[in-house]
């Protein structure tokens, strides 16, 4: 029953890919907001990987309008040879913060994102390292030209890269661990990733590169080891 749900699920996302710019490149869990529901706001912690080489990887949390994810608030960061943080409103350009919370392997990041009330013109990031109590508090204009925001995905994500359409490639990041997770609905009940639905980084050519698991209120990313065909 929960393994169809799940196929279903992401069934459903690998659809919409395309459209949305969501690829097939990321691993974790999408919460969806149950029927007369929506999110007001999205939580989870994580500690950087240490993380060497020329692959670009993300760490991310995020609310998504709907399960084709066509307009994302999000907080996280990205490691492209150096690490730095940021913040997003997707589709709008991202926003480094990286002069306000600096990032380093070993790290633990908090990111809480949350969405504006009805009719609002702006959501909030709150990215804080815990481990030295630094915590930026961004504030995201709604991104032109977006009619009407439903908040119905909550998004715990590890995201890979591929270089100009080529095969996804993945630094080694070893098994990365969203704690303290949950997702609050409007009428303030909090939910957590257990039931969410997975993801998992995937080559053009079918190669899995993670085993993404879920508890009440954590997601794992391990990484996979997988033989390249193709090199
Ligand atoms: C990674 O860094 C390179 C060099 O600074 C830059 O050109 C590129 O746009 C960056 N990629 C991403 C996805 O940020
Ligand atoms: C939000 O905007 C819609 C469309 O303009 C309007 O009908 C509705 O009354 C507004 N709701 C609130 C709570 O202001
Ligand atoms: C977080 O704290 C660590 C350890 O104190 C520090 O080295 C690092 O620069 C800080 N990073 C952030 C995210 O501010
Ligand atoms: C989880 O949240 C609780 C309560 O906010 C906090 O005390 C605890 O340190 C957090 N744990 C982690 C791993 O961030």
């Amino acid at each position: 029953m929960r393994l169809s749900q799940l196929a279903a699920a992401v069934a459903c996302l690998s659809s919409s890919t395309v459209l949305a710019g969501f690829d097939q490149n990321r691993a974790g869990a999408v919460l969806k907001a149950p029927s007369n529901s929506s999110f007001v706001s999205v939580t989870g912690t994580f500690t950087v990987p240490s993380l060497t080489g020329s692959s670009l990887l993300s760490i991310w949390v995020a609310i998504g309008d709907t399960l084709s994810q066509d307009t994302v608030l999000k907080g996280g960061i990205t490691y492209n040879q150096t690490l730095s943080s940021f913040v997003a409103w997707y589709p709008s350009a991202t926003t480094d913060i990286t002069k306000d919370v600096a990032v380093e392997a070993g790290d633990s990041i908090t990111v809480t994102v949350s969405v504006p009330s009805v009719n609002g013109t702006s959501g909030t990031v709150i990215l804080e390292n815990t481990t030295q109590n630094k915590k930026s508090i961004q504030t995201i204009p709604v991104p032109s030209n977006v009619d009407s925001l439903s908040f119905l995905a909550a998004d715990w994500f590890v995201q890979a890269y591929q270089l100009a359409g080529e095969l996804v490639q993945v630094p080694e990041f070893g098994t990365l661990s969203f704690t303290n997770c949950s997702a609050t609905l409007a009428d303030g009940t909090t939910l957590g990733p257990e039931k969410a639905g997975i993801f998992e980084i995937q080559g053009t050519s079918g190669q899995i590169f993670s085993t993404t698991t879920t508890t009440a209120s954590s997601i794992s990313v391990q990484q996979q080891s997988v033989t390249n065909p193709f090199r």
